[in-house]
Formats: structure tokens, C-alpha cells, sequence
């Protein structure tokens, strides 16, 4: 067996083995297989696509890499949430403490930046000394001792899906429904998740553009969720406009522990009440919906779920003065605003535009070795349906240099659509 026979396969559309499937992910993982082979074949596949039955040896593969986590000693049935990626996403990091707060164990492996959409790891990184590549005795010490560890994919845990999200990253291909599903299903798998929630993003800002496609890919993770006798829920969100007021590193995590203080945005509220939910609902702790989601309200009211951010901040070494006194976060050294050309309402807010203009502020990476800038992106000040008059204050953007705050201006005037017509918004789409 040989790489330049399986990249020749896949470029004519053929079906590879299990066998093939799997000599390529250990190659590659023992760095066997060249870059710019394994970027040949990742290309075929993003191109050509893969049957059921090749989606699922690939997820196989990928969380056979490395350790597959038994975390049976600290619960049986441990809950585990992933979103397919947005503009402006922190639900990672409220959800997590709130759901441990009411004592459901959270062990989540997150990942960095991929295209256009953040990383939860890349804004945890913001807070100074925060670890994201712990032991997996420490992981276990975390979720064991205060309830929650979030990481990243440091650790031998899906040490291919490391490699080849960063590949997928540096060659456009990053919206492949196959790439997507086994990327995500195989790092939960090692986690040792047993039961987990999808936040299946929808919209310009996501991978998958439309409703259509997110079914699609929602579908083949519960397949392989049901494969690999894993609960799924997979809950559609709109990722038409960015999630939430702050897209960028540090000030997602602003944003993240504003919410856990009680003062959300009413999108990042829906998404946020609805995945805990949800996760409550999977851990066979709760059961009714809307019950769930008062008891999620309610930590967040008597503070526990700030709280158990703090502990989880502090036990992976970060320091904890930040998220008490948010101003500490160094700002980036030009702030300047989007000034409103027009009066009407918020039609449209392209998280497409928004995100792709977010790369170049140096939020994300254009290329697998490029360093990100915590202090830069975009604070939104006006979102779809809201009023507003010529000159009014549209956004913020929080920029290292001036041609690149200028380049953002010019982006998010793009961005913003104002006319007339008052929309309303549905963030949480369907349930599946
Ligand atoms: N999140 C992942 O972990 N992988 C993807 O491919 C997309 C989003």
C-alpha cells in the first residue's frame, strides 16, 4: 500500500478501504507522510467526498491515534458539547460552567481556530497563564476534583485530527461535511464522552451556508454518534451574524464572563439556555427542557456558575485577577468606530464578511504557523433589527495597526445592510 495509490484513488472518486483509510492517518501521524501529500489527498476528499462507511473508518482512524480516555472513574456517563464552528462563538465557555455548576462533569477538548471561525482554545490562551496543554493526569485531576477541565488538542488525544484540522486550515478545506464529522466525532470519542450535544452552526458565518447542508452534516454525526453507541443531540443554530456583541480572543472571554455575570446578549442567551439544557437532559441528572433551563438561569443568578469559571481558570493556572477585574485585558492599541452611513434597521450583519475581516485584524490564522493577536476584533454595537440613525455607532474595531482597523471599517460597512424592514432573527432553528 502506498499514499500516491490512495491520493490517485480519491482523485477518481473511488471508495477507499478501512485499510487504506487507516494507513493514511497512522502515516501521517508519524509524520511518514509529507505534508503537501497528505494536503493531495485532504484536497480529493474535500472535492470528491466520502460514503458513509469511509466517513466513519475515518473517524475511527482519527480517534485511534493516540489514547482513547476511559473516564468511567469519574462518571458513567460524562456529557461532552462541540459547536461546528462560528464568528463570535464563546458558547464553549459559558455553557461549561454552567453545566457543572449543577454538577454534571465537564471534560471537553476544544480546538483553535479553523478558516474563518474561532477557537475556544485561542481565547482561553488569552487569559495569562492559562494552560491548555495539561497532563491527562491533570485533565482527570480537574474534572475529578472541581468538576470541569477544558483543554486542548495537546495532549495524545486525536493526534491526527490535530494535524490534519491544521492542514485543512492552511488549504481551504475546511467546509468538507466528511472533514467536519470526523474531526469533531473522533476528538469526542477520545475524550471518553459518552453522551454529547452538537451546536450545529448554520448561516455565512459557518461551514455549512445553508439549513440543507447543516441537516446533512448533523445527520452524519448522529450516524456515527449511533456507530459508536454515543447519544447525540445535534441543536441547528443561525450563524448568519456573528453570536453575541465580541468577536476576537480576549474579548470573547470578556463577553463569556460578562454572560456568566448575568448580562447576555438575547441571541447568546437562547443558544446558551438551550444547549445546557440539553447537556442536563443527556446526563440523565434532568429531564424536563424548560426546567433545565431555569436551573440554568439560576447559577448564573447566585453566581455559581462564575464561580466554577474562577476555579477552572485558577486550576489550569490562569490567572483569576483577570476574569475578576476584566479591565486588566490589554486592549489593542487602536479602537476606533464603524459609523453608520444611513438611518433604517439592521437587515443583514454578513458573519462571512465580519470574519473574514476578523483574519486580517489577526484574530485567526491565515497560514498553520501564524501568530493571532488576543487584544484585536470587533465589538458590535447594532445587530440585525436594531434601529439605526445616520452617524449612530455601528461597531468597534479593536485593531494593531491603522491600515488594518481601516481595511476592517471598509469591510464592516459591507457587513451591515440597513433598509427598512424590522427582521427578526430565530437563533436556535431545530432540534435533532
Ligand atoms: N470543529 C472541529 O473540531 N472540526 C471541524 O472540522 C470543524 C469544527
Amino acid at each position: 500500500m502506498n499514499i500516491l495509490d490512495i491520493i490517485e484513488k480519491k482523485k477518481n472518486r473511488k471508495e477507499l478501504s478501512n485499510e487504506e483509510i487507516d494507513f493514511f492517518i497512522k502515516k501521517y501521524t508519524s509524520d511518514e507522510i509529507p505534508d503537501y501529500q497528505a494536503a493531495a489527498l485532504i484536497m480529493a476528499i474535500c472535492i470528491n467526498g466520502m460514503t458513509q462507511d469511509e466517513i466513519v473508518s475515518l473517524t475511527n482512524s482519527m480517534a485511534s491515534s493516540g489514547e482513547i480516555l476511559d473516564l468511567s472513574e469519574i462518571s458513567n456517563n460524562i456529557v461532552d458539547k462541540h459547536s461546528t464552528g462560528g464568528v463570535g462563538d464563546k458558547v464553549t465557555l459559558i455553557v461549561s460552567p454552567i453545566v457543572s455548576a449543577l454538577g454534571v462533569p465537564i471534560a471537553k477538548m476544544s480546538g483553535r481556530g479553523l478558516g474563518i471561525t474561532g477557537g475556544t482554545i485561542d481565547k482561553l490562551e488569552s487569559i495569562p497563564g492559562y494552560k491548555t496543554n495539561i497532563s491527562i493526569e491533570d485533565f482527570k485531576k480537574n474534572v475529578k476534583e472541581i468538576g470541569i477541565s477544558l483543554i486542548g488538542q495537546t495532549l495524545n488525544l486525536a493526534p491526527a485530527d490535530k494535524k490534519i484540522y491544521a492542514l485543512r486550515d492552511a488549504i481551504s478545506c475546511t467546509n468538507s461535511i466528511p472533514l467536519i464529522a470526523s474531526s469533531i466525532m473522533s476528538k469526542k470519542i477520545a475524550a471518553g464522552a459518552s453522551s454529547i450535544v452538537l451546536d450545529v452552526t448554520c448561516g455565512n458565518g459557518a461551514f455549512m451556508k445553508d439549513k440543507e447542508q447543516a441537516l446533512k452534516l448533523a445527520k452524519m454525526m448522529s450516524l456515527i454518534g449511533k456507530w459508536s453507541n454515543r447519544k447525540v443531540t445535534c441543536i441547528l443554530t443561525n450563524m448568519d451574524e456573528p453570536l453575541g456583541k465580541n468577536i476576537g480572543n480576549s474579548l470573547e472571554i470578556i463577553e463569556a464572563v460578562e454572560a456568566l455575570n448575568g448580562n447576555m446578549a438575547k441571541d447568546v442567551k437562547e443558544v446558551i439556555l438551550t444547549i445546557s439544557a440539553y447537556m442536563m437532559k443527556l446526563s440523565g441528572k434532568f429531564s424536563n427542557i424548560s426546567d433545565n433551563k431555569k436551573k440554568a438561569l439560576e447559577v448564573i443568578k447566585n453566581g455559581k456558575a462564575l464561580e466554577k469559571f474562577k476555579e477552572l481558570v485558577k486550576a489550569q493556572g490562569g490567572d483569576v485577577t483577570y476574569i475578576e477585574d476584566l479591565d486588566k485585558f490589554e486592549k489593542a492599541p487602536i479602537i476606533t468606530p464603524v459609523i453608520s452611513e444611513r438611518e433604517g434597521y439592521v437587515e443583514k450583519l454578513d458573519a462571512g464578511i465580519i470574519g473574514r475581516a476578523g483574519v486580517d485584524l489577526g484574530i485567526g490564522r491565515m497560514n498553520k504557523e501564524d501568530e493571532i493577536d488576543s487584544r484585536v476584533g470587533i465589538r458590535l454595537e447594532k445587530k440585525i433589527g436594531d434601529k439605526v440613525k445616520k452617524g449612530s455607532i455601528l461597531a468597534y474595531v479593536h485593531a494593531n495597526n491603522p491600515e488594518k482597523a481601516e481595511n476592517c471599517i471598509k469591510e464592516m460597512l459591507k457587513a451591515y445592510k440597513i433598509g427598512n424592514k424590522k427582521v427578526i432573527k430565530k437563533n436556535v432553528l431545530e432540534i435533532i
